[in-house]
């Protein structure tokens, strides 16, 4: 079978005051009624034959309200993706015989051609032993997505035009090297992979996550996914594992590693203004998300979320206003990645 990973366990801060400590990005319905996560799940249904949320013990009850269906794995301790991919993994080895892992990211915007684009990847996973990442060709020199460098001079051990090897992965380059590797044409990665639990495990055990490997297979794992006890040893390294992404920790390390290009519209959503990439605007520009209504008076392009208000604006363009509880943020556009900085801060000051 093939099995889904949904990754829910992140907070997604620069989505600040929609997302906060309770209430991360995944859980927010910015596109639609439905929460990110809701509509994450259901695109893992068109290709997954079963659907496992991984997420922290904080998350868990809100990954059930909005994942009845889905089996929920609470991973032992939050430490990034590295530590919660491997833990799923190794859970669902031990619970299936012969399947492929399909992991999602619980906070993109997908478009159409999703479940197609991911089908190839999942059969180029089941047939090789590599790991599979998806390629989505870049628009832009963004600094927030890893670039995927392809081989091109690949030849014989069988690539088709489903997928490439790939010759380096680089996660969070700096502007000019983004640049550089937009020139080069890279990829960037779209956060979705696919991979047999053997392949995976195997790549963990060299990589620098290789303690929680070592962890995990001396334990006796429980077959049953719905199983919530954890190992004690398990759990005390995992509490003793510094935070790592799958990017870091296996991608840019490991050997074996193919891309799928994929052509599906894709996007992270992971700022304010982001929102303009995915969401329609209106005659004024004004793209509004949530549930609001916009009125402008010489206003003009301008991004407006919130959980229910009437916002006006007179005379302003180019800004994020978002209205969520009791709270209001107002920003230009072009310093939305500084609302990190400024969540950061607030929780500093508790
Ligand atoms: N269970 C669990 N535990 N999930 C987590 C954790 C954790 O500790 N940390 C993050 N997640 C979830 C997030 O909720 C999200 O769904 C997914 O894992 C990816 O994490 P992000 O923190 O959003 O990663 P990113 O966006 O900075 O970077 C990744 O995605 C990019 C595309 O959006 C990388 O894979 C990049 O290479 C990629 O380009
Ligand atoms: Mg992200």
């Amino acid at each position: 079978p093939v099995v889904a990973v949904v990754l829910a366990g992140g907070t997604g801060s620069r989505l600040y005051p929609a997302s906060r400590a309770d209430r991360p990005k995944q859980f927010l319905p910015l596109l639609g009624e439905a929460s990110l996560l809701e509509r994450t799940v259901s695109r893992a249904r068109e290709v997954a034959d079963e659907v496992v949320v991984v997420t922290r013990e904080s998350y868990a009850e809100g990954v059930r309200e909005r994942a009845p269906d889905a089996d929920v794995l609470v991973e032992p301790a939050g430490r990034d993706t590295a530590p919660a991919l491997l833990y799923a993994t190794a859970r669902i080895d031990a619970a299936y015989d012969d399947c492929v892992v399909l992991a999602l990211p619980s906070d993109h915007f997908v478009g159409e051609g999703f479940a197609e684009a991911v089908g190839r990847g999942v059969d180029v996973a089941a047939a090789t032993d590599r790991l599979v990442t998806f390629g989505v060709e870049p628009t832009r020199p963004e600094t927030g997505y890893g670039y995927i460098e392809p081989d091109a001079d690949a030849d014989a051990d069988g690539p088709d035009a489903d997928w490439a090897p790939v010759r380096s992965f680089h996660e969070k380059p700096d502007a000019d090297t983004a640049e550089s590797y937009v020139a080069a044409g890279h990829y960037w990665n779209a956060g979705l992979f696919a991979w047999r639990p053997e392949v995976f495990l195997e790549a963990a055990a060299t990589s620098p996550i290789f303690e929680l490997y070592d962890a995990l297979r001396a334990a006796d794992l429980p077959a049953d996914l719905a199983a919530d006890a954890v190992d004690p040893d398990v759990r005390a390294a995992f509490d003793a594992a510094d935070p790592v992404s799958v990017d870091y920790a296996i991608f840019e390390v490991a050997d074996d590693v193919a891309v799928v290009p994929v052509s599906f519209r894709w996007d992270d959503v992971g700022s304010w203004d982001a929102l303009e990439r995915v969401v329609e605007p209106d005659a004024d520009g004004t793209v509004a998300a949530g549930d609001v209504t916009v009125r402008s008076l010489d206003a003009a392009d301008n991004v407006v979320a919130a959980d229910g208000a009437h916002v006006s604006l007179v005379g302003v363009s180019e800004l994020a206003v978002v209205a969520w509880d009791d709270r209001v943020l107002v920003v230009p556009k072009e310093r939305a990645q500084d609302v990190k900085r400024l969540v950061r801060d607030l929780e500093d000051r508790g």
